[in-house]
């Protein structure tokens, strides 16, 4: 039905301001077009389903988590003298264009994570003594989720991500003995952590192959190894107080994906921590929004969530996710319902923050309970 034009509710005389104004009878032809719109909209099969990208716009912020600082960022940041720190300034300064670059032209010298990264790119060597960073970029063919400068220092959001997720959720990592990182690629996220917290046992794992032996070949800080697409890994069990892993239950087949938090239970010791993220109904705004899926699929996941708490699809086709084939890893979406439901009493979900993760994934810390 075609809208009533606005030239039919305005009347020519200006108003006050200059601009037309809206007549009583205009009002009343708009108000009745409207109200006959609503009622063939309703009439009409799939009707409430909207199609514009606004229709599903979550008007939450992203979760916090209940401590907010750059743990390992600072670790490594404050093994630096004021001197050494002008040093590194100075070498950034010196690099042609590359502190115009990273860090434009305001005081983004506090930035303490991008001095970290882009000192280590440029290859100062007196960083990398002082803070223990290892500068090893996996070639294009190895899997990586983050390369370049802003990558030199390792994962540092990740990291500190992982570090404040423990602390809000009531852990210690200068108690921490031996520790996971489950599903670790090349290791971007252990080469900040490894420097951070050295006194750690870091073991990093992941079934691509390549990646690890790179990891294994270029970064000493940590011990790793191969795993398989089902449990079991290759630990004693309760012989880990903490195991993170990002973006890992984001693609596991529902069911799969609970056989792995099995897994996690029979690893960690007593009082130990899982840090993990996941896609939730954050991540459906963030994909829409960022134009990567369409509002009918982002209706459909958002259905599912509401539904029956999971949406699983195996999408990385017959060339599998950087080779590793499996009909059990694709893109899944948890809604928290459904985690609890299936977790607790098992679990105890010590903190939860709602796309605190890039304002995309949802993180989880849970501990055996
Ligand atoms: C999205 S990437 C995240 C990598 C890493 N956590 C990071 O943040 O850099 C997903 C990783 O999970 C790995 N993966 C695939 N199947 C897996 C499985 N069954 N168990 C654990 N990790 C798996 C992939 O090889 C890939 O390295």
């Amino acid at each position: 039905m075609a809208r009533p034009s606005d030239s039919l509710v305005r009347v020519s005389t200006p108003s006050a301001a200059g601009r037309p104004r809206k007549t009583l009878a205009g009002a009343a032809r708009r108000a009745a077009w409207l109200a006959r719109r609503t009622l063939e909209r309703r009439a009409r099969p799939g009707a409430g389903i909207a199609s514009g990208p606004n229709a599903l716009r979550r008007e939450l912020p992203p979760g916090r988590f209940a401590v907010e600082r750059e743990p390992a960022t600072n670790a490594l940041y404050e093994r630096l003298s004021e001197q050494e720190v002008t040093a590194v300034e100075q070498l950034i300064r010196a690099t042609p264009g590359a502190w115009e670059h990273y860090f434009g032209i305001a005081d983004r010298a506090t930035d303490r994570g991008l001095l970290l990264s882009v000192g280590m790119w440029i290859g100062s060597e007196e960083l990398a003594e002082r803070t223990g960073l290892i500068r090893a970029e996996p070639p294009e063919e190895v899997h990586a989720m983050s390369r370049g400068a802003l990558t030199a220092a390792g994962a540092l959001y990740e990291a500190d991500m992982v570090i404040n997720a423990l602390t809000a959720g009531g852990g210690d990592i200068g108690e921490v003995r031996a520790a996971l990182d489950f599903g670790c690629s090349s290791g971007r996220v252990l080469r900040s952590l490894g420097a951070a917290y050295p006194g750690v046992d870091w073991h990093g794992c992941d079934p691509n192959v390549p990646a690890i032996e790179w990891a294994q070949a270029n970064l000493p800080l940590a011990r790793f190894f191969a795993s398989g697409a089902a449990p079991p890994l290759p630990l004693e069990d309760s012989s880990l107080d903490l195991i993170y892993a990002i973006s890992i239950w984001s693609h596991f087949e529902p069911s799969r994906g609970l056989d792995w938090f099995g897994e996690m239970h029979r690893l960690l010791r007593p009082g130990g921590h899982l840090v993990f993220t996941t896609h939730g109904l954050t991540s459906v705004d963030h994909y829409l929004k960022a134009g990567l899926r369409s509002s009918e699929q982002s209706h459909e996941i958002e259905r599912a969530l509401y539904r029956r708490g999971a949406w699983y699809a195996a999408e990385f086709g017959e060339k599998g996710d950087w080779g590793v084939t499996d009909p059990g890893w694709g893109t899944a979406f948890l809604s928290p319902e459904w985690l609890l439901t299936q977790l607790c009493p098992r679990w105890r979900v010590v903190e939860f923050a709602p796309g605190r993760n890039q304002d995309n994934q949802d993180v989880y810390v849970l501990q055996p309970a």
